[in-house]
């Protein structure tokens, strides 16, 4: 079954039109790749599913019309925004940043064991607990916020270059935490990423923009093995 669909969806900063028609569905336990260039709308395709960006088009969400929702509409329907640089609280600990990833819910003793869950996926987390978000790492604050994502106990994970400005050990970490939580607990992920090997380790199928119209679209394997996503996307 579909969980998300975008059809021929358009997007505006002011009077500037970014998207042109991006179209792409994520089936439900489904992950789905957003590759392209700089500038290229990736970032602008997942503000408008979490309704950060006024967007044409069609965007529906388990069959519901979300296009033109609020924010907090669209996270209160189990979307997760994992967003560009991170977004965690400097100010707060990591476990407080976990709390308000939480905030919605009201199963205390869910929450708790999903804190634990967060910390086991993420063990470095573990020993930071207590620090503030501003004093951790760059691969730290990045697993914060996907563990913070998590808290929220979505159905779909927007996740948005989880690898920018990591060493590639770390980046592959993050990576393999987030495989784990996928085959842990099936929520559906939509994963925009430079790192076109980083991504296709994940997701099943991915779309390719280009000035924010997709270009390409196909199965993971059918992708890695076009020689123009190999020239661009990975080193050859
Ligand atoms: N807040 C904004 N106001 C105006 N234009 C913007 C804004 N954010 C992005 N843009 C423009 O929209 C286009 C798409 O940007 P977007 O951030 O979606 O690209 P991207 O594919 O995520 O790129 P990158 O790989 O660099 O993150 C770009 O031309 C960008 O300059
Ligand atoms: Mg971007």
């Amino acid at each position: 079954m579909t969980l998300l669909e975008l059809e021929d969806v358009t997007a505006w900063y002011g009077p500037v039109q970014v998207l042109d028609a991006v179209s792409l569905t994520v089936p439900d336990n489904g992950a789905v790749g957003i590759l392209g260039a700089n500038g290229a709308g990736k970032t602008t395709t997942l503000r408008a599913i979490s309704g950060a960006v006024r967007a044409g088009g069609r965007i529906t969400f388990e069959g519901r019309d979300i296009r033109g929702m609020r924010p907090e509409q669209v996270a209160g329907l189990g979307i997760a925004h994992v967003p560009e640089g991170r977004g965690t609280l400097g100010q707060l600990t990591v476990r407080d940043n976990l709390r308000v990833g939480a905030y919605l819910r009201k199963d205390r003793r869910g929450v708790a064991s999903d804190i634990d869950y967060c910390l086991d996926l993420f063990p470095q987390l573990k020993d930071r607990i207590s620090s503030s978000g501003a004093a951790l790492s760059g691969g730290e604050q990045q697993m914060l916020a996907v563990a913070r994502a998590i808290m929220a106990k979505p159905t779909l994970l927007l996740l948005d270059e989880a690898s920018l400005g990591l060493a590639p050990s770390t980046a592959k970490n993050v990576y393999e935490a987030i495989r784990r939580l996928r085959q842990d607990s099936g929520i559906a992920m939509l994963v925009v990423e430079q790192n076109a090997n980083l991504a296709f380790s994940l997701v099943d199928s991915a779309t390719v923009l280009e000035a924010g119209r997709n270009v390409l679209t196909g199965s993971s394997a059918e992708l890695r093995g076009m020689d123009e996503i190999r020239r661009a996307y990975l080193g050859g």
